[in-house]
C-alpha cells in the first residue's frame, strides 16, 4: 500500500500561537504512529514558526516509526541533520514570506549548492528527498545528482479544478514514472485531503504521501488518531 508520512507542523503552530507547551508534539506523532502512520514528518523552517529546534531532538528520541526532517539547504540546518540523522530529510525551497512550501526545488539551478549536502547527507546514512515539481529535467537532476528519492509537490494539482486539474495529474504521472525509470523512490504530497486525495492514489509507484494540513484540522474534530486512521484508509483502497 502507499505509505502515510503525517506532517505534525500545524500541531506547534498551535502550541506557537501562544508560545505554550502544549500541545505535546511528542503525543500528537504517538497517536499518528499508534493509528498505523509510516513515518512523522516535521519541518524546521529557518523562521522557526513552528518546530522548534528541541522538537527535533525530543521527537528522535520517541519516533517509533521513521522520522522525516524537511529542512531548506541552510548550513545551520543541515548541521542540526547530520547531528540528529532522521531516517529522511526532504530538501525543499524556502521563503520567509510564504505561507507554506510554494514550490518544489530546483535542482537545475541549484546544483552545485545541494550536491554536497545531498552527499553529506547520504554519508551519514540518511536518505535525501528532493521536493520537486512534477517536471522531467527537475526529475533528471534529482538522479544525476545522487538523492535516491523525490516527493513531487502536489500543491498545484489541489489548487486547481477541472481541466487543469486533470493537467496536473498528468504531469505527476509522467514525473512519477519518469522518476521509477532512473531507479528513484517516489513520494508526494502538499495540499492533499480526504477528498482530493483519491485521484493521486492512482499515480503509479508511489511509495510515501506526507499529509500535514489536512490531517490536523479533521483532528479538531475526531482526535488525531482517528484522523490518521481515515486518511490511512483512504490510502489503502488503491489495494
Ligand atoms: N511535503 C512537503 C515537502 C511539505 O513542505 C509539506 C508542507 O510542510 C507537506 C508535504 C505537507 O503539506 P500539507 O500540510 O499541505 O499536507
Amino acid at each position: 500500500m502507499i505509505r502515510l508520512g503525517v506532517n505534525i507542523d500545524h500541531v506547534a503552530t498551535l502550541r506557537q500561537a501562544r508560545r505554550t507547551d502544549y500541545p505535546s508534539l511528542l503525543e500528537a506523532a504517538a497517536l499518528c504512529e499508534k493509528a498505523g502512520a509510516h513515518g512523522i514528518t516535521i519541518h524546521l523552517r529557518e523562521d522557526r514558526r513552528h518546530i522548534q529546534d528541541a522538537d527535533v531532538y525530543a521527537l528522535r528520541e520517541t519516533l517509533s516509526t521513521r522520522m522525516n526532517l524537511e529542512m531548506a539547504n541552510n548550513p545551520d540546518i543541515v548541521r542540526i541533520a547530520l547531528e540528529v540523522k532522521p531516517e529522511e530529510v526532504c530538501m525543499v525551497p524556502e521563503r520567509r514570506q510564504e505561507l507554506t512550501t510554494e514550490g518544489g526545488l530546483d535542482v537545475v539551478g541549484q546544483r552545485d549548492a545541494l550536491v554536497p549536502v545531498v552527499e553529506a547527507l547520504s554519508e551519514a546514512g540518511i536518505a535525501v528527498s528532493l521536493f520537486i515539481d512534477p517536471d522531467a529535467q527537475q526529475v533528471e537532476a534529482a538522479s544525476a545528482i545522487g538523492a535516491p528519492t523525490i516527493e513531487l509537490h502536489t500543491g498545484a494539482y489541489a489548487e486547481h479544478t477541472g481541466t487543469e486539474r486533470k493537467k496536473e495529474l498528468a504531469r505527476l504521472t509522467d514525473a512519477a514514472q519518469r522518476a521509477h525509470a532512473l531507479g528513484l523512490v517516489v513520494n508526494a504530497g502538499h495540499g492533499l485531503t480526504l477528498d482530493n486525495v483519491d485521484p493521486i492514489l492512482a499515480i503509479p509507484h508511489l511509495n510515501t504521501l506526507n499529509i500535514g494540513h489536512s490531517i490536523v484540522c479533521r483532528a479538531l474534530f475526531v482526535g488525531i488518531e482517528q484522523a490518521t486512521r481515515e486518511m490511512l484508509e483512504k490510502l489503502q483502497q488503491r489495494q
